[in-house]
């Protein structure tokens, strides 16, 4: 990724896209996809406390990824990219850009959860500057572990 040329273009997401991201939502996560109207609910807070972004390839949505800020703390809420178009970047390029957000609006610290069984995201989140600090045991609906990460911010 580094030293390449954007492979997606990033945009806001606003709730005409939620058709899209519900597709990539509903593939990606089938056991527990969030619902429309969690996802509306996230967008009726933005700007105020959420940042969600849409990538789109030849102006198709095939990614998305959102960020929750609180003072000085970002979470990372979701990131989802279909499966044909993973490992080009585009994770990378949703990532880096709620990083950017979050420090803008000043949080000194990101935070987010990661299924145990995902090693995928798990690596990205590390070559990204996050470490694991903690695990919640059996935090997903199936009994799954989530990992707990966080990253310092410049601010
Ligand atoms: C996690 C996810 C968003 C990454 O998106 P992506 O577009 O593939 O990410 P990138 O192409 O920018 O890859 C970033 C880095 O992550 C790591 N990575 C991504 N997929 C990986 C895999 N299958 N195996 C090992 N490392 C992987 C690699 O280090 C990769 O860099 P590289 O390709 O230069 O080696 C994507 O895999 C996805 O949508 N997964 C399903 C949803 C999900 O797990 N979301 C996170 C929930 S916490």
């Amino acid at each position: 990724m580094i030293g390449q040329a954007p492979v997606a273009a990033l945009r806001q997401m606003t709730g005409f896209d939620l058709a899209a991201v519900l597709d990539i939502e509903r593939a990606t996560f089938p056991a527990d996809a969030w619902t429309e109207g969690m996802l509306r609910g996230e967008l009726a807070d933005q700007p105020r406390t959420r940042h969600y972004l849409v990538a789109e390839v030849d102006s198709r949505i095939v990614g998305y990824a959102g960020l929750a800020i609180a003072a000085d703390q970002a979470d990372v809420q979701t990131i989802a990219v279909y499966a044909e178009h993973r490992r080009s970047g585009i994770g990378s390029q949703l990532l880096t850009a709620l990083l950017a957000e979050a420090a803008r609006r000043g949080a000194t610290k990101i935070f987010l959860e990661v299924r145990a069984d995902n090693p995928p995201a798990q690596t990205m989140y590390a070559n990204f500057g996050f470490e694991p600090y903690g695990v919640r045991r059996g935090y997903y609906d199936d009994g799954t572990d989530a990992i707990t990460m966080m990253r310092e911010l410049d601010g």
